[in-house]
């Protein structure tokens, strides 16, 4: 609890370009969560580099995620934005819960095999423990909720275990976060590969829609989208391209999947596709123009940055102190 709220913690990857899996699963849904929530949205910088990165782009990546985040909605003032890696508690704590969390479950991880199968050449340790770095961002904030896309559910229930494990040797130490999934948008999936996510790291560009896409792109992605064979409208498991489709009408014009089957009862996939870039390209306008402005405005973005770190530090620490005296550490001498 903080100031009487519960709490929530969620973050993204500052890795490739944002999605619109990103937005309608995760983005989308934290931005009107402050009223009920005390918020914390990372950056998750430090899980980027279980993947090599060239360092300037990267540099200029991470600033323009959390510029992303800003440009979604979340008001950095009744939010915290900030970037993992400047709040050192993040690897701190997740050095002492890798020595709770077991082998055996980590290697259980499907996220771990699959990016272990993309990148063969580069298994290295850091992949192996991701979802340890991932509890601790969320048990250092004591979130009670943790937003995301159905893709990380697993990572949130080893969460919950190694919580659970450390409490009950230590005492009530962490909160156990239970998983907030929004109501449409939860699995977006590839626009090329209906089997597949929708992926910030497809290497297909066609599978995904970016958030900085302009209109045309988005449109010309959609018209070439991948449809299925039985020529309707219609939510089904027979129909995973056409699904998703509605999924993503669905999530941007808050109609239902019946309502979609009843306004294009009798039109061609070429209608239907068309319609929902155009609601997709409305979905991100707003978005889209008030990146460019805030791009422009480095010195109030810098002062985010700042007073953010600060702010996440604080409330981390609080955190990472605690477990260090359940464990046994001598305590710093001031
Ligand atoms: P990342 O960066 O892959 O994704 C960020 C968020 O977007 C959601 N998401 C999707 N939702 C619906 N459809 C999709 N196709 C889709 N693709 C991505 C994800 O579920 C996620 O909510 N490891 C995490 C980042 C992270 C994190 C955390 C998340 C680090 N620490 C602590 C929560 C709590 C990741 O790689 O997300």
């Amino acid at each position: 609890m903080v100031d009487n709220k519960k709490v929530l913690f969620s973050a993204m990857q500052a890795t490739g370009n944002l999605t619109l899996g990103n937005y309608l699963g995760a983005l989308k849904n934290w931005v009107n969560l402050c009223d009920e929530y005390e918020c914390f949205y990372s950056v998750a910088n430090l899980h980027s580099i279980t993947v090599r990165q060239d360092p300037a782009a990267f540099r200029k990546k991470n600033r323009e995620i959390l510029t992303l985040f800003l440009a979604a909605g979340i008001d950095p003032v009744k939010n915290c934005i900030y970037y993992q890696s400047q709040v050192s508690a993040h690897a701190e704590l997740a050095w002492i819960l890798n020595c709770y969390t077991y082998m055996g479950e980590l290697s259980r991880m499907t996220q771990f095999k699959d990016k272990s199968a993309k990148h063969a050449d580069n298994i290295n340790a850091g992949l192996f423990t991701y979802p340890v770095l991932m509890a601790a961002d969320i048990l250092l904030f004591q979130a009670d909720v943790v937003p995301v896309g159905k893709d990380q559910l697993q990572h949130l229930e080893i969460t919950r275990d190694i919580a659970q494990r450390f409490n009950q040797i230590y005492g009530d130490v962490f909160t156990v976060p239970e998983p907030y999934i929004g109501k449409s948008g939860a699995r977006i999936m590839s626009l090329q590969d209906p089997e597949h996510k929708m992926s910030k790291s497809d290497e297909n560009p066609n599978g995904s829609i970016y958030l900085i896409d302009d209109p045309d792109t988005i449109i010309r992605k959609f018209k070439r989208a991948v449809t299925d064979s039985e020529g309707c409208v219609r939510y089904s498991e027979n129909q995973p391209g056409i699904s998703n489709l509605i999924d993503i009408y669905s999530a941007c014009t808050g109609k239902s999947a019946a309502d979609i089957e009843k306004e294009f009862d009798g039109k061609g996939y070429g209608d239907f596709k068309l319609a929902v870039g155009e609601a997709v390209v409305d979905v991100l306008k707003p978005l889209q123009e008030r990146y460019a402005d805030l791009s422009k405005n480095k010195d109030y973005l810098d002062g985010i940055i700042k007073e953010n770190a600060e702010k996440a530090s604080y409330f981390a620490n609080k955190t990472l102190r605690k477990v260090q005296k359940k464990v046994g550490f001598p305590e710093i001498i001031r």
